[in-house]
């Protein structure tokens, strides 16, 4: 990745916060590309969060790699999922690699910038529309219960 994450956007914090209302308590919570972990802020306290990355951010990190796997032979009720997918050349693939990880999932992607230019300079390897992450969703085993919007990007809820 072009940057590393050490200037992580400011606003990521609101997208997180955004995904932790979804999260009921008690549930056990999967967050792949976790980054600096700022979901488990938060979420409830009784929440047994994991972090998964493909970098080991800190010792209780799971590594796990979207793109290629293997990943854990195990379930969580919840993975998350936010400003990853845009990291993956191949969506489908790691949205069926999402669902065989939790019961339901929060999943994030960039509808926008749609130039493809202005993506790569971000690091992005994935360039989907709004269609296609709706084609894809099902496709992958995910039903969608709701989508909400923010910077440019959609928040996917879904099981
Ligand atoms: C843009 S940051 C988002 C961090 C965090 N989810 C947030 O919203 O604040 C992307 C994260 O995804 C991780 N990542 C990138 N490619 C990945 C892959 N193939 N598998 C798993 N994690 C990946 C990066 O290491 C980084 O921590």
């Amino acid at each position: 990745m072009r940057r590393g994450w050490v200037d992580a956007d400011e606003r990521w914090p609101q997208r997180a916060q955004i995904a932790a209302r979804m999260i009921p308590a008690g549930a056990s919570v999967l967050d792949v590309g976790a980054g600096s972990q700022g979901l488990a802020s938060y979420l409830p306290a009784s929440c047994r969060y994991t972090p998964a990355d493909v970098v080991r951010r800190t010792p209780a990190t799971l590594l796990l790699d979207l793109r290629r796997g293997p990943i854990p032979d195990r379930t969580w009720d919840v993975v998350v999922a936010l400003g990853v997918l845009e990291y993956v050349d191949d969506v489908l693939a790691a949205l069926r690699l999402l669902r065989r990880l939790g019961r339901t999932g929060i999943v994030s992607y960039a509808i926008y910038p749609r130039d493809r230019r202005q993506r790569r300079l971000n690091g992005w390897r994935s360039h989907a529309s709004a269609r296609t992450l709706g084609d894809y969703l099902p496709a992958a085993g995910w039903e969608t219960l709701g989508v909400s919007r923010w910077a440019g990007q959609r928040i996917y809820l879904l099981r």
